[in-house]
């Protein structure tokens, strides 16, 4: 692995025209967990916004309880959000999240596109992962922790084998390191775009992008659920996120969530 340059605060703050996002930030050379962490500050009080940072993880975490491998080079973080909305809105901070990842990736003319519900691939290949933790009270969000990792200048030969073939790397696509800072920055713009879209309840801006984005719709996938395993062709999303399916007998699934694996398009 090539030497890396650090992804200091004062240099992702440079220029940053924010507001929300990147006022607050926790820097850390090595970490458990960055959702870890910001799960702790935001039950401290901590203010939307904040974000957590590493350059490395020892215990990263995926979804499903899964390991996230967090390698140097790459871009580990997290962030708290306090969003006055029924916690039924947070499938769209995930959402808004991967739109965010994905227009960030495409900044740098990689042609990202999101698995539903928040993977974003290159040649359906995984580049980056969303884990969203939410703390609720009745029916009112605490807050949100939303934890993103882009394998960004990372060696594919961190990759674990049984990954291999569906994982990629900024570096591996573009065959040179890219700058984290500027990576970070583009993202952070995005998310302060379209997570403001989202607290004024313009939900349809964030679904139409999502659409827009999308590498699932119109293909045909396999979804597995904790209690099911179902196949058929993606064909929309409705406006709370979930997947609409229409199997081969032409009747319609709505799916919540699960697994996702594209199978083909046509
Ligand atoms: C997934 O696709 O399974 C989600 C992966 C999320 C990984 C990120 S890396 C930063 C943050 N801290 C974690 O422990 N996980 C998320």
């Amino acid at each position: 692995m090539s030497v890396q340059d650090s992804i200091f605060p004062e240099e992702i703050k440079k220029n940053l025209n924010t507001t929300i996002f990147g006022e607050k930030f926790h820097y850390f050379e090595e970490v458990g967990s960055t959702n870890r962490i910001a799960r702790e500050l935001a039950d401290d009080g901590a203010k939307e916004g904040t974000v957590v940072i590493c350059e490395t993880q020892s215990d990263g975490r995926g979804r499903l309880s899964r390991t996230w491998i967090s390698p140097r080079g790459g871009l580990w973080f997290s962030f708290i959000l306090r969003p006055q909305m029924s916690p039924k809105k947070a499938p769209i901070v995930t959402l808004l999240t991967g739109v965010a990842v994905a227009k960030a990736i495409r900044g740098f003319g990689l042609d990202a596109k999101i698995k539903w519900p928040n993977d974003v691939l290159i040649n359906e290949r995984k580049v980056s992962g969303i884990l969203t933790e939410m703390d609720t009270d009745s029916d009112v969000v605490n807050y949100i922790v939303v934890g993103v990792g882009i394998n960004a200048n990372v060696d594919r030969t961190v990759f674990l084998e049984e990954f291999k073939d569906r994982t990629t790397s900024l570096k591996e696509e573009l065959k040179t390191d890219i700058s984290r800072v500027d990576l970070m920055q583009s993202f952070l713009q995005e998310m302060e775009h379209y997570y403001t879209s989202f607290k004024n309840k313009d939900f349809e801006c964030v679904i139409s992008e999502w659409k827009r984005l999308s590498g699932t719709l119109g293909s045909h996938v396999r979804i597995e659920t904790p209690a099911e395993e179902i196949e058929g062709k993606a064909i929309d999303i409705n406006p709370d996120g979930a997947l609409i399916l229409e199997l081969s007998d032409g009747s319609k699934k709505t799916i919540f969530a699960g697994d996702c694996t594209h199978a083909h398009r046509n």
